[in-house]
């Protein structure tokens, strides 16, 4: 059994909105809503979801960069909810993050050397000797030259850019590293190329991969698991292959028919989605999806669903999932 590297709980995040009135009762973005899964050694897992479905927010709970109201995020068996700041610095080693902008997320007026070198300070005193050699070995190894720390973020391409904040992410050798639509600011061509570095990365040094994107054939290509995100909640989870050949929550399947060319031999048939992505701002009895599902029944508005196990390692909440593989299967 490989090892379990990260492992969130219940995972819980609403934000309070300002109150239109002293006496109005208060309001929140349920951008979380009980949200667990885990990622085993090595693996890469998706994220996938629409526009606003909490998968950045999600990011940033696993990552400890804001405060998680309730739930557990276990990062090689240590726990980082509730963890103060200093309590979290020697552990931040073991989990970094690629952020999407390449451009936002590095200081302009910091050398690559500086940039890349910042997350070291996770590890207490280090030689400067030791400092210099990590720089320009990482630099190497995501496809730079040794001699690009004297040089500024300006002087490089996106692409480059976004390999240098790989560099950063792997600096400290960390065994999770969360990307948050590292590639979605990119060309298309430049795309494939930073692609193939995290998975030549990963087979170098076995990194482990929360891997965010709303582009289904790039998880599709990158991803050993997928979990399928909805207003806050995971509503489909289990293995790529899996869940492309034989999605179990409507929602996943209109996500994959949205896909203008899909996968060879996948067969699909297309559903027409209703209405729009209602606001994260109240909770609803039954399926969050119902207002838009083509599928939706009396029992939908009345019943919440709750992840189910629909085939081996495939989860979906759904009380319609056999119906809809039974479908895709015929
Ligand atoms: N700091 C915040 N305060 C209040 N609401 C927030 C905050 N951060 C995020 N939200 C809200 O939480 C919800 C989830 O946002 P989040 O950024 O996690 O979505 P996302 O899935 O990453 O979207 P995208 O694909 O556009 O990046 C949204 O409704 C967003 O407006
Ligand atoms: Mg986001």
């Amino acid at each position: 059994m490989s090892k379990t590297v990260l492992k969130v709980t219940d995972l819980v995040r609403h934000y309070p909105l300002p109150k239109e009135s002293l006496f109005a009762k208060p309001r929140y973005v349920y951008a979380l809503n009980g949200v667990s899964f885990e990622i085993k050694e090595g693996k890469s897992f998706g994220i996938v979801g629409e526009s606003g479905c909490g998968k950045s927010t999600l990011a940033r709970n696993v990552m400890a960069l804001e405060p998680t109201d309730s739930g557990s995020v276990i990062i090689q068996g240590e726990e980082v909810v509730c963890k103060s700041f200093s309590e979290l610095r020697p552990l931040r080693q073991h989990f970094q993050m690629v952020f999407q902008d390449p451009y936002g997320s590095l200081d302009p007026h910091h050398t690559v050397g500086r940039i890349v070198a910042e997350p070291l300070a996770a590890l207490g005193k280090i030689s400067t000797e030791e400092k210099n050699n990590r720089v320009k070995e990482v630099l190497q190894s995501v496809g730079l030259k040794s001699t690009d720390t004297e040089k500024y973020p300006h002087e490089f391409s996106g692409g480059q850019r976004q390999r240098i904040a790989i560099a950063r992410a792997l600096i400290t050798r960390p065994s999770l590293i969360v990307a948050d639509e590292p590639v979605s600011a990119l060309d298309v061509s430049v795309q494939a190329q930073v692609l193939n570095l995290l998975k030549d990365l990963q087979d170098s040094f076995g990194v482990t991969y929360m891997f965010i994107s709303h582009d289904l054939a790039v998880v599709e290509y990158l991803c050993d698991e997928v979990a399928v995100m909805y207003l806050g909640s995971i509503v489909e989870k289990g293995r790529t292959e899996d869940l492309f050949k034989s999605p179990a929550h409507p929602y996943t399947k209109v996500l994959l028919d949205a896909v203008p060319k899909p996968a060879s031999g996948r067969k699909r048939e297309r559903i027409r989605l209703k209405g729009t992505v209602t606001g994260q701002t109240e909770q609803r009895i039954g399926c969050s999806f119902q207002d838009r599902c083509p599928m939706a029944q009396d029992r939908c508005r009345r019943e919440t669903p709750s992840l189910k196990k629909v085939g081996p390692e495939h989860l979906a909440a759904c009380h319609f999932s056999q119906e809809l593989m039974k479908e895709a299967t015929a």
